[in-house]
């Protein structure tokens, strides 16, 4: 499966701690896209997609979610639970959201513009497409 969990480096001192992200450094690409996920709802999944043609970098900047990654072959979850991380997600992979905590703020880079037709959102035809990929 094409991800990776990427360690930001920390500027820190006693006031605290910033992190920066850098295009085509720490973050892998070109960055075109940020967007943010917050005040979810209890119990809510979200995702239930694939991209044909996406790399992102998913950082959890406060609280905790979990990512159900699927690539067509197996099944993995990650929990994001630090600022200080992030999860790089390239090529076919379905992705779920879920176990969201009140606080959650899901940050997500993404090397291209919002694109409706880069979306795949029937399971079934991932599946067909992840066995074509591989
Ligand atoms: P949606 O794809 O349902 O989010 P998730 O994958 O987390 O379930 O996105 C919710 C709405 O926001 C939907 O109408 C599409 C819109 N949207 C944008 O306009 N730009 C974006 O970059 C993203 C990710 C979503």
């Amino acid at each position: 499966m094409k991800k990776e969990l990427i360690d930001f480096r920390i500027n820190g001192d006693d006031r605290g701690s910033l992190i920066a992200l850098e295009e085509n450094s720490n973050v892998p690409f070109d960055v075109k896209r940020v967007y943010y996920i917050f005040n979810t709802k209890d119990k809510v999944r979200r995702g239930f997609h694939a991209h044909k043609d996406l790399k992102q970098l998913a950082i959890c900047v406060s609280g905790s979610c979990k990512f159900l990654l699927d690539d067509g072959k197996e099944k993995e979850t990650v929990e994001l639970n630090s600022p200080e991380q992030g999860l790089l997600l390239e090529g076919l992979i379905w992705r779920e959201m879920f176990d969201f905590s009140k606080d959650c703020v899901l940050m997500v880079l993404a090397d291209a513009y919002y694109d409706a037709n880069d979306y795949i959102k029937d399971y079934k035809v991932f599946l067909k497409m992840s066995k074509n990929d591989s």
